[in-house]
């Protein structure tokens, strides 16, 4: 059934055509919502005296047994050639109370109503999407709470730079992830403005209270101006950048993740449940979930640019370049609750090797900055320090020799003193004992957010207390 049809001479479209337009397929996820701002509305024409009373009674009862008929029916949409969810509703309520259905589009259009419908459905998702989050904040403090004890290697350029707890490395996705929830929440507030009653554009001829509407969908405010209400898809565009922000920072912690579980690292164990394996090499374990997030990472970026770039140059109001809008919106959605979801429980469940950590953060030349700065200590100018360290390091490398060389307060090493004083003269056993000891690195590194044992635990007691919020928010909406 066609919504228009008066105009045209001819009722069939070219059958390629009808495919190319329908969007059915993926907008019949919102009829849910279509029916709730379709009673809505009715209620509303009944008030304000457009629909009599028994039309608005009967319409209602009608939408109520579409609502029904789609509960019960689990493959309600079956091969319905509707061209959209708002078709398929008007024409499904004609079937359950005849000719009556055709006063459901008194002053309102799918403009108005397929903006609310989207909105409705975002307020919803994006919640999910929150609670998806808290849960991945939940996992990454519990094992950083696990993991007060351990240190590893800190990368930049993925080279080793400086110690760093494993706890602190845990937070700082936290902190990512607790911005991203931020965003989601911004997003979901701005998108809480009811676009009914602003018709096809320019509002609706018939004296509807949208504040009532607007109270009885559940939305905050109401759209200002039927220009903007009926074409405005900022909402899609932020939730979508929310989307693909996180799903970076999720990308992130994939790749992070992936180079630890390598033989080279070994750092982590990824749980058989999150793996792979390989239809020829027996061996093989493949951390596929991980990637498949990094993969969906690149797909939902590529739908904030495909909505953005849908956006730029529309001109005023509603053009049906906007149908688009639904099939990213709903992808980029999906798959970051999904991300965020499938995160969490392969950061839960993976293992770590402490002593492989503790291991490498040995390794190398982890210390060199804390030897640097402890000749600073000694009132040496820090490009002097790090000149002297930088050439004991290279002395080092040359020999195949890292600090584990050096020689330690009890017993040379490799190394002879003398060697060693050759780069830095006042060598002795305290700087002996910094350069062994990533622990002590660690240890150091008190300023406000640094990897100290005593300073990850303050930032790990803020993060419980932003979990225990988060709960709360989230439990108490409805
Ligand atoms: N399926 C359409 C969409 O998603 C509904 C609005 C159609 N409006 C129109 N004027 N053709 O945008």
């Amino acid at each position: 059934m066609k919504l228009w049809g008066g105009r045209f001479a001819r009722h069939r479209r070219d059958p390629l055509f009808e495919k190319f337009s329908e969007s059915f397929s993926v907008d019949r996820r919102l009829v849910e919502h279509d029916l709730a701002a379709n009673s809505a509305y009715v209620r509303e024409l009944g008030r304000i005296r457009m629909l009599e009373a028994r039309e608005a009674r009967g319409l209602l009862r009608g939408l109520e047994s579409v609502r029904r008929y789609v509960r019960s029916h689990p493959n309600w949409a079956g091969r319905s050639a509707a061209e959209d969810v708002h078709s398929w509703v008007e024409g499904r309520l004609e079937r359950e109370i005849g000719p009556l259905a055709r006063k459901l589009r008194t002053g309102r259009s799918r403009n108005d109503l397929v903006a609310t419908g989207t909105r409705l459905y975002l307020k919803g998702a994006l919640r999910e999407v929150e609670l998806a989050a808290l849960h991945l904040l939940e996992s990454l403090a519990r094992r950083s709470r696990e993991h007060l004890g351990i240190s590893l290697p800190g990368f930049t350029h993925l080279q080793p730079a400086q110690p760093v707890l494993l706890s602190h490395y845990w937070l700082a996705y936290f902190e990512m992830i607790s911005r991203d929830i931020g965003r989601f929440e911004d997003c979901r507030h701005r998108a809480d403005e009811l676009p009914l009653g602003a018709g096809a554009l320019a509002g609706a001829s018939f004296p509807v209270d949208r504040a009532r509407l607007a109270r009885e969908l559940g939305f905050a405010r109401i759209a200002q101006n039927s220009l903007d209400a009926t074409s405005d898809r900022d909402f899609v565009c932020e939730a979508l950048f929310a989307a693909a922000l996180a799903m970076a920072h999720l990308s992130r912690l994939a790749e992070d993740l992936i180079i630890f579980s390598t033989p080279a690292f070994a750092f982590v164990t990824l749980a058989d449940a999150y793996s792979t394996g390989s239809s020829l090499m027996p061996q093989k374990k493949n951390p596929d979930a991980l990637e498949l997030v990094r993969g969906k990472a690149a797909t939902v970026l590529g739908r904030l640019s495909g909505a953005l770039a849908m956006l730029k140059g529309l001109p005023l109001a509603y053009n049906r370049d906007l149908q688009e809008d639904k099939a990213a919106l709903f992808e980029g959605i999906e798959s970051v609750l999904e991300a965020l979801e499938l995160v969490a429980r392969v950061v839960a469940t993976l293992e770590v090797d402490a002593e492989r950590m503790k291991a490498a953060a040995a390794e190398g030349f982890l210390t060199a900055t804390d030897l640097a700065d402890e000749l600073v200590r000694r009132g040496i100018p820090f490009a002097v320090a790090h000149e002297q360290v930088g050439k004991l390091v290279r002395y080092c490398s040359d020999l195949k020799r890292d600090f584990r060389s050096l020689p330690s307060a009890e017993a040379s090493k490799t190394l002879s003193r003398a060697e060693v004083r050759r780069f830095i003269p006042g060598w002795d056993s305290r700087l002996a004992a910094i350069a062994g000891s990533p622990e002590k690195s660690v240890a150091r590194k008190t300023a406000l957010g640094g990897t100290a044992p005593s300073e990850v635990r303050r930032q790990l007691r803020r993060a419980e207390r932003t979990i225990a919020r988060l709960r709360k928010a989230l439990n108490s909406r409805s």
